[in-house]
């Protein structure tokens, strides 16, 4: 766990994101602006339907990013639909995860052999509305030394990204309850007993990489 910078610039968290991301492990970030619904590429518009107009921007920022890291693994124009439980689509070969709000859009990728998969969430560092921290948080998490007031937001995100990382292995939809956080060991446990390491930023933002190591089997 580190303690960040407010991420007041693309810049700042592009080197919060990078410091987290494994070795090999490309990584963007880019301001959500009006207009970036026209990022999303013909054969990922069908896939991205149901969602308000500030919704497609944020995704189109993720396509954006997504489409620039694919360029730089040697797949230019290689659209990244959503498949039928909203995860990213990589290129065969290619693992990767998006995450956006309303105002900043991430993404990370990388080649199948450096990372078997990796997932990213991104929020801002403020309490989960105190109905959701019950569900979120189980008496099998440990959070370590965070403020106790963003604790529930904290494991929120590490469970969200490590979730990101670990269905496109097998289809397995989770539960915050399936999702055993250890943030001081660096290691997420899921109730098939996956593991996943995990590294968390906490600033103005809370930003979690949790990936799969290229070497472990199932
Ligand atoms: C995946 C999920 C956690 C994303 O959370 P979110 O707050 O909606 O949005 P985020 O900004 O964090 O991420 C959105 C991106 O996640 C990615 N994503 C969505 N479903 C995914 C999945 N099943 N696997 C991997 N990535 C996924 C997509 O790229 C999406 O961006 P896009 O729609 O522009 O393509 C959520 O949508 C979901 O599927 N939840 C069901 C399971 C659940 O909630 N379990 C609780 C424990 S995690």
């Amino acid at each position: 766990m580190s303690d960040g910078p407010a991420l007041h610039d693309v810049g700042m968290l592009e080197q919060v994101l990078a410091a987290l991301a494994p070795p090999g492990v490309l990584i963007a970030c880019r301001c959500v602006e009006a207009g970036d619904a026209s990022h999303i590429l013909p054969d990922e518009s069908g896939t991205i339907l149901s969602r308000t107009p500030s919704g497609r921007d944020a995704s189109g920022a993720g396509r954006l990013l997504a489409h620039g890291l694919l360029r730089q693994l040697g797949h230019p124009d290689v659209a990244v639909p959503r498949g039928k439980a909203g995860e990213p689509v990589w290129p065969i070969g290619v693992v990767g995860s998006i995450a956006h709000d309303a105002d900043i859009a991430i993404a990370v990728s990388a080649r199948a052999e450096t990372v078997r998969s990796v997932g990213v969430d991104i929020e801002l560092a403020t309490p989960l509305p105190p109905d959701l921290e019950p569900i979120v948080v189980t008496p099998r998490d440990r959070l370590g030394d965070c403020d106790p007031a963003i604790a529930g937001k904290l494991a929120f995100v590490v469970k969200e990204a490590a979730y990101k990382a670990s269905f496109p292995l097998d289809g397995e939809v989770l539960g915050f309850e399936d999702i055993a956080v250890d943030l001081p060991a660096g290691i997420v446990t899921l109730a098939n007993g996956r593991r996943i390491e995990a590294r968390v930023s906490i600033s103005s933002h809370i930003l979690a990489v949790a990936f799969v190591p290229a070497a472990v089997e199932d």
